[in-house]
């Protein structure tokens, strides 16, 4: 892998647009040629469904509702307590982490609900013991830390704020959500606030630059330094019983020294998919960018940020033939498989803090982007498990 990243970028549209919708989750993705590397960045649409929400229900079948409840999805002995859910055999605890963003969450048609996060967190509670958000619109956060309260499972969770540079109103309406959902559940489940999300990433594209330790990047950085101090000063306002580290999310190539300087830590996406790697090498060239590009810069900052893979993983599908593949390998399941084979219990086994891209489909990010964008999950939109075997190592 050359030193030398450059951003071809389509993405710079893309992120304006995006800037005008700020319901928008983005994702990164990384193409690496033999001498480039290139972030494109994805926005984000709005969920779409249309049925009755039938909690607990007994039904065999599973229908999506407009609430992101999957009927049947999950069983509980007790139909009114959801720390009664029944585990799936086929489920092992094995992730050190997962992302996750539940269903309905951009404005402005916010369709979640706390039936439907509740099921997300018994399944992913039987994968992990730490989760992580990307935003806090549409009261993400507190029904996230609703659903562990009820569910009493042992899950750690990373909030999120997704600020855009043109509208700070994005920055502080979600800070005041985090801060009152802490102030509500506490910090026992509470891994960190996570500012910014692929910040730097967007910040250069719109600016027609590559280099995120530029005189560019620097201005972007400022701009996000100062939501991070915010986030920093609101925390510590609240007098809380136990330390919250702050830190940010970007795109793998996109970290800006200046930032990471002003974070406990940071969660980098590293894609092989995107870097256009075979399925049989992706795994360990996710491990050796990691290291490279993010662990070992960071350790030369005097503030020493925790490093962490924010998101990798491989695409089961595509929804045109087009995006298929990434040059040597197929978005397919048998190669997810590969991907859990290869990367999940070695990834524990050397230590490395990240969270498995993703949870489910997100049908939304289809409808919205194609390709292989709603194709990443674990399991299918209505929480069905795919065809996988979820790898079974300690949990670390
Ligand atoms: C929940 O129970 C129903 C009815 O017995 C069954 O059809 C369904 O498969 C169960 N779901 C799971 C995930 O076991
Ligand atoms: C759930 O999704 C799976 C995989 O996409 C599909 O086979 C199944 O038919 C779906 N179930 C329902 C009830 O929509
Ligand atoms: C909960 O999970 C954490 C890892 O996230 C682990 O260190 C801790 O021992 C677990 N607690 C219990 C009670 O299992
Ligand atoms: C947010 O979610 C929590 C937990 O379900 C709930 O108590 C609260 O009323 C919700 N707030 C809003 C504004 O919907
Ligand atoms: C784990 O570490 C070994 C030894 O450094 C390396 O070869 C391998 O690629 C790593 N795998 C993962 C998934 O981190
Ligand atoms: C894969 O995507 C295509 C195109 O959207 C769709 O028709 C097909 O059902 C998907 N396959 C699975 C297994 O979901
Ligand atoms: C691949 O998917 C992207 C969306 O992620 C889409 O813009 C592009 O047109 C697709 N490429 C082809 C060749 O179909
Ligand atoms: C990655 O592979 C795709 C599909 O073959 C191709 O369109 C794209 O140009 C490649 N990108 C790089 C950076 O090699």
């Amino acid at each position: 892998m050359s030193d030398q990243y450059r951003n071809l970028d389509t993405g710079a549209n893309q992120w304006y647009e995006k800037y005008d919708e700020p319901r928008s989750n983005s994702r990164k993705k990384w193409i690496i040629g033999s001498v480039v590397a290139v972030l494109l960045i994805v926005a984000i649409g709005v969920g779409v469904g249309v049925a009755v929400s039938h909690k607990n229900s007994s039904s065999s079948t599973r229908s999506s509702t407009s609430s992101g409840a999957s009927a049947g999805a999950v069983n509980q002995t007790n139909p009114n307590d959801p720390s009664t859910f029944v585990k799936d055999s086929r489920l092992k605890q094995s992730f050190y982490g997962i992302a996750y963003t539940p269903y309905g969450s951009q404005l402005p048609d916010c369709g979640n609900s706390l039936e439907g996060v509740i099921e997300d967190i018994q399944l992913l509670s039987q994968l992990t013991t730490r989760i992580r958000l990307y935003g806090a619109d549409c009261n993400q956060s507190a029904l996230v830390l609703e659903a562990i309260k009820q569910t009493k499972v042992n899950m750690t969770v990373w909030l999120a704020n997704y600020p855009i540079p043109t509208d700070n109103t994005v920055y502080t309406r979600q800070r005041d959500l985090i801060m009152q959902a802490i102030q509500t559940y506490g910090t026992s489940n509470i891994g960190g606030v996570t500012v910014g999300n692929e910040w730097m990433l967007n910040y250069l594209n719109a600016n027609g630059a590559t280099d995120p330790n530029s005189a560019v990047g620097n201005q972007g950085a400022q701009l996000l330094i100062a939501d991070i101090q915010d986030t920093v000063s609101a925390l510590n306002a609240l007098n809380l019983d136990k330390h919250i580290p702050v830190g940010t999310a970007d795109a793998g190539a996109f970290f800006n020294n200046e930032v990471l300087a002003a974070v406990e830590y940071g969660m980098s996406n590293v894609h092989p998919w995107f870097a256009n790697v075979s399925i049989d090498q992706a795994a360990g060239w996710t491990n050796e960018f990691f290291q490279e590009q993010n662990v070992q810069p960071a350790a030369l900052l005097s503030n020493h940020p925790t490093m962490y893979i924010a998101e990798t993983g491989w695409p089961s599908n595509s929804s045109d033939a087009g995006n298929e593949s990434n040059g040597p390998s197929t978005a397919s399941i048998p190669n997810l498989q590969e991907f859990l084979n290869t990367f999940v219990c070695q990834a524990n086994q050397n230590g490395t803090g990240y969270f498995f891209f993703e949870y489910f489909d997100e049908t939304w990010k289809d409808v919205q982007f194609g390709g292989v964008e709603g194709w990443w999950g674990l399991f299918t939109s209505n929480k069905t498990l795919k065809a996988l075997t979820i790898p079974d190592c300690p949990s670390p």
